[in-house]
Parts: C-alpha cells; sequence; structure tokens
C-alpha cells in the first residue's frame, strides 16, 4: 500500500514526518506554508519531487486561504529559499507562479491553484510509475543491487524512481537483494529506504558508505543505482552526499551505475554540474544525532549535503520519458 508521504485534504497538507522514521509514524498537519517551508528545511518532507509538490501545494493553500496577491508572493520567496539543490522546487514554483500571473482575473482562481498543485502531484506519482517500466532494462539476471539514501515513496508522490526501479526489478524476479547505504549524516538509507523495503519485503542488508567499496571488489554487487536532485543538460547528475563515491567504486569494479529520476530533476539552464549550488548544512548533523552528541560540538565540521557525479560515470539516465545512454542528448 502506498505511503501517504505528502496528502491534501480539505485545505491542509497532511505530511508523513520523516524524522521521526522508522520508529514513530507522525503527521504534520499544516495550512501555514511558513511551517512547510519548515518542515522542508527540517527535512521533514524530502527527496526533490517530494520537495516540489510540498511546495506547490504551500503555495496553492496559502492564496486559498488569504486570496492576497502579498501573500503569494511571500510564500513564493519563503518556499525558494528552502533548499537550493533539488530543481524540482524550482521547476514546481515556477509553473505555480506563471499560471498566477496569467489568471490573476479569474475568480476561480483558489480551486484552480488547488488542481493544478494536485495535476503536479499526480503527474509525479505517474512519474514514478513510468520510470520503474523503463528501469527494468538494466536487470539482464537476477542481481543483487547496491542504493544510497531514499528514492522511494517517501521521496516522491508515487512509489519512488531509483527505488521503484527496484521494487519492479524485485517483483519481476530480477533483484535477489538491495544493499543500503545507510548515507551519513541523516541516515536516509537506514531509516528510510530500511523502513519501505521491510513494508515491500523486499530482502535488504544495511551497509555503512565506506563499505560499498569492499563489497563491490569481493563481486557482491551487480548494480548501483540512486536518484539525483538536479540533472544538468550534459548528464551531470548532483544528488546526496557519497553518490559520487558509489559511482568511482562502481566504475573501477566495471559494476553499471544508474541514476533514475523524472524529467521534472532536469535543470533546463545549467550545462554541467559546475554550475550547480550546493546546499551546506550545519555541523550538528554530524557532531550529533536526534539531539546526543557524538562528539565534540566544538569540533570544526564542514556538511555538504550532495555532490556531483559527472556524466562520464553514469552508464545510464532512466526517465518517465526513456532510457538515456551515456554521452547524453536530453533531446
Ligand atoms: O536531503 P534529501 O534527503 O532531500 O536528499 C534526497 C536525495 O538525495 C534523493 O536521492 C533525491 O532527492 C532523489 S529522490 C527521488
Amino acid at each position: 500500500m502506498k505511503i501517504e508521504t505528502i496528502k491534501y485534504k480539505d485545505g491542509e497538507l497532511i505530511l508523513l514526518d520523516q524524522t521521526r522514521l522508522p520508529f514513530v509514524e507522525e503527521f504534520i498537519v499544516s495550512s501555514d506554508y511558513n511551517r512547510i517551508a519548515e518542515a522542508i528545511e527540517r527535512l521533514e518532507v524530502r527527496g526533490a519531487p517530494a520537495i516540489g509538490v510540498t511546495a506547490a501545494y504551500a503555495l496553492a493553500i496559502e492564496y486559498s486561504h488569504n486570496k492576497s496577491e502579498e501573500g503569494f508572493y511571500k510564500a513564493y520567496d519563503r518556499l525558494k529559499r528552502t533548499r537550493p539543490t533539488a530543481v524540482n522546487l524550482f521547476n514546481t514554483l515556477q509553473i505555480m507562479i506563471v499560471y498566477f500571473e496569467a489568471n490573476k482575473d479569474s475568480s476561480n482562481l483558489k480551486k484552480e491553484l488547488i488542481e493544478l498543485a494536485q495535476k503536479i502531484h499526480q503527474e509525479d506519482f505517474d512519474s514514478c510509475e513510468k520510470i520503474a517500466q523503463n528501469g527494468i532494462v538494466i536487470f539482464n539476471k537476477p542481481s543483487n543491487v547496491i542504493t544510497h539514501c531514499n528514492t522511494g515513496a517517501l521521496a516522491t508522490a508515487g512509489e519512488g524512481t531509483a527505488l521503484n526501479v527496484i521494487k519492479n526489478g524485485f517483483r519481476s524476479g530480477l533483484v535477489k537483494k538491495v544493499f543500503v547505504d545507510e548515507t551519513r549524516p541523516l541516515l536516509q538509507g537506514s531509516r528510510l529506504t530500511a523502513y519501505e523495503l521491510e513494508k515491500e519485503e523486499i530482502p535488504f542488508e544495511i551497509i555503512t558508505d565506506s563499505m560499498a567499496a569492499s563489497l563491490m571488489k569481493a563481486g557482491i554487487i551487480d548494480i548501483a543505482i540512486t536518484g539525483a536532485d538536479r540533472i544538468a543538460l550534459n548528464g551531470d547528475s548532483a544528488n546526496k552526499i557519497g553518490t559520487y563515491s558509489l559511482a568511482v567504486n562502481s566504475k573501477y569494479h566495471s559494476i553499471p551505475f544508474y541514476i533514475a529520476a523524472p524529467e521534472s530533476t532536469f535543470d533546463p539552464v545549467s550545462l554541467t554540474g559546475d554550475e550547480f549550488i550546493i546546499e551546506q548544512r550545519g555541523g550538528k548533523e554530524i557532531s550529533e544525532f536526534r539531539m546526543v552528541p557524538i562528539t565534540k560540538k566544538t569540533y570544526n565540521f564542514y556538511n555538504p549535503s550532495f555532490d556531483i557525479t559527472p556524466a562520464n560515470l553514469i552508464t545510464g539516465i532512466i526517465t518517465d520519458k526513456k532510457f538515456y545512454k551515456f554521452p547524453y542528448n536530453f533531446k
């Protein structure tokens, strides 16, 4: 059954609080764009497609409650400043503002904006299905797969991107086991991907990120697949910090490395990943876990949330439209 990551009901947004998983399933219910922006910043809702859908609803809900043009623009500015790397956020905010500006005189605008957010939600759901179908070609035998971060139902409006390719592969008898990178520092792998795989009854083992290379050397891994937060026109892809190491390790061990993402993750202007803004987060995410110190907070910390995998390390990019092979030409 679909995990209800994002739900719109009676003028409010209901978000599954991902910071409490896998232990507690608790929901945040809000119609306040500031609270929803905070949920995005705190990673209570996270994953590039889910962030985009959430922001679209936050804008539509703000306008439907206050019907103020000034309020709409304030909400737009606030949401835009939440997380800089996931391009889906900017792509969906752009769709919403373009519609708003072209239809300011409509007497039905409140309803139309909610319907537009629902359309964005539905489109992301549908993309996940198509990605799973387009991705089945990566399996040429029953395989052990490694993945990083969480790219499933928790990160999207549907069943996921890379994780949905894995789920579909498992249903088709083509995935034997999933090796789940724990994904330091916020453990999206060991908390969230594990939570989803357990629900799907797919066999998995959690490893620390630094174990991947030795498993590859031992011949245990057949395929690596992750999602993306932003894909440049040449195929360079930003994703959770540690993805680049996984791609380098895959290349060294001649293991195919794939990215799966909806086309809403394409950055329409950046020629290469050099143009991406990488989100920097606070040192506390490294010095403590759930408020328990794991080293001295007075030490210096460097915490970039994403890294960029160059296109030449990516064997193929699976989207909702097609399966692209390196060298990339997305037209
Ligand atoms: O910081 P997060 O948890 O939002 O990072 C998420 C990722 O890096 C995902 O791999 C990416 O957004 C793709 S989700 C389908």
